[in-house]
């Protein structure tokens, strides 16, 4: 985020109340340091929770905090403001306001900015964890992704409240990375950093013209390669079969098997960050024919060997890298993943529900994001979206890990 460069986009922060409302701050002044100009309006519960005058020295701006202001609608009035918006950022996004939005009221000034805007609208919703799953909640949020609204988070984990859940806003910081990606401007926040990512399936040969594959199609890795370059870091894709084209900035290896696919993660000594998005094999045909195989018996049996386990490989080094690794799991998703990821030695584990029309060779994921201490759900969004959130929470945990030493 440090090194963005000026976005100049105009962006209207909306803060509803809530016990996060003082972390908008944080996003407010990160998104001024990109350069965009920010105009803050408060519902008048936030101005209980955060002083209109904190946010109007952080973004340079008076605050807006009622719709029939007669002095303030003198100036910029509330239409005016909804037409200058570029963008609407509402962190946090409270149970009443959501709820608010769905129904379409207009009954103070944010609500109204809301309607008369045709801004795309960026949600941080923050509640309680009870307050979140409740049906109601639920419904509400499923009008407002229908209707293009976006979600960002929220975060599960320790609450305000003393509960633990769901619920809690997600950290100004991952909000702001979302919001200037969709500004376009490049943060380059991971600039000077060495990342190797591995992508989509391995081909394991049972002789010249078969081979045991699967679904990858490398979409989720090329995309994390992809959005990682944009925000300045020296990309390694280590690719198995794909017709996707290289992402700009990024050195390709392309590899058919998963033998060729550790020997190609093994050739780079340093690195530090690895992540694991290949679907790779984990066997082997033992003895692949050297020439086409012929019908024979009704039945036939193939011998297959354990492949090594490349990620395994990387967290077992003596200098080891963040490592990131994946899991699609097609039942129990937390508890397979979270085997893994301690089983692996794993600093991150994605893990994704595959099926539905999810996963697999499709343009969209869902996933869960597990850590130690922590845990992230990503809803259904493209996979260039999921992959900058996947290199947000990176960056988090890094800087948590750093402040914590
Ligand atoms: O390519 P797409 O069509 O976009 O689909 C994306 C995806 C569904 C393939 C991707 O999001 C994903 O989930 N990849 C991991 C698939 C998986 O189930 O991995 P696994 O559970 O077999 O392995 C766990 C982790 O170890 C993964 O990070 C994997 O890359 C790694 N691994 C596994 C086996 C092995 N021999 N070497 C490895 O490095």
């Amino acid at each position: 985020m440090s090194e963005s460069a000026p976005s100049n986009q105009r962006i209207l922060v909306g803060v509803s109340g809530g016990i996060a409302a003082y972390k908008a701050v944080t996003l407010v002044r990160r998104l001024v340091e990109a350069g965009c100009e920010v105009r803050v309006v408060m519902t008048e519960s936030a101005t209980r929770f955060v002083a209109p005058l904190t946010f109007q020295a952080v973004s340079g701006h008076p605050v807006r905090t009622t719709l029939l202001d007669a002095e303030a609608e003198s100036g910029m009035d509330h239409i005016a403001l909804a037409r200058w918006a570029e963008q609407i950022v509402i962190a946090p996004a409270s149970a009443d306001l959501m709820a608010r939005l769905a129904a379409g009221m207009a009954d103070d000034l944010l609500s109204t900015l809301c309607l008369a805007s045709t801004a795309p609208v960026q949600l941080a919703p923050a509640m309680n964890q009870q307050m979140w799953a409740h049906p109601a909640t639920q419904a509400n949020r499923d009008v407002l992704l229908k209707r293009g609204v976006c979600l960002l988070g929220p975060d599960a984990g320790s609450q305000a409240c003393g509960e633990t859940g769901a619920g809690r806003m997600m950290e100004p910081e991952a909000i702001a990375s979302a919001v200037l990606a969709d500004t376009g401007a490049p943060s380059r926040d991971l600039a000077g950093q060495r990342l190797v990512v591995t992508a989509g399936g391995t081909r394991e040969p049972i002789d010249p013209v078969r081979f045991i594959a699967n679904r990858s199609s490398g979409r989720m890795g090329f995309a994390l390669a992809a959005e990682a370059a944009r925000r300045g870091a020296d990309v390694t894709l280590i690719a198995g079969p794909s017709a996707l084209p290289t992402p700009a900035g990024v050195t390709r290896m392309d590899v058919q098997t998963a033998a060729e696919m550790q020997a190609a993660v093994e050739a780079i000594e340093t690195m530090d960050l690895f992540i694991g998005a290949a679907a790779v094999a984990d066997y082997r045909v033992a003895d692949p024919a050297g020439q086409k195989l012929k019908k024979q018996g009704e039945t036939m049996t193939l011998e297959l060997l354990r492949n090594p386990d490349i990620l395994q490989g990387v967290a077992d080094r003596a200098e080891r890298p963040f490592v990131i690794g994946f899991a699609a799991e097609t039942e129990r998703l937390v508890e397979h993943a979270e085997t893994k990821r301690r089983a692996k030695g794993m600093d991150l584990i994605c893990a994704n529900r595959v099926g539905e029309n999810l996963g697999f060779d499709t343009p969209d994921n869902a996933l869960l994001l597990l850590w130690e201490g922590g845990r992230r759900d990503l809803p259904k969004a493209d996979k260039t979206r999921l992959a900058g959130e996947v290199l947000d929470t990176y960056q988090q945990i890094r800087q948590e890990k750093h402040a914590s030493r």
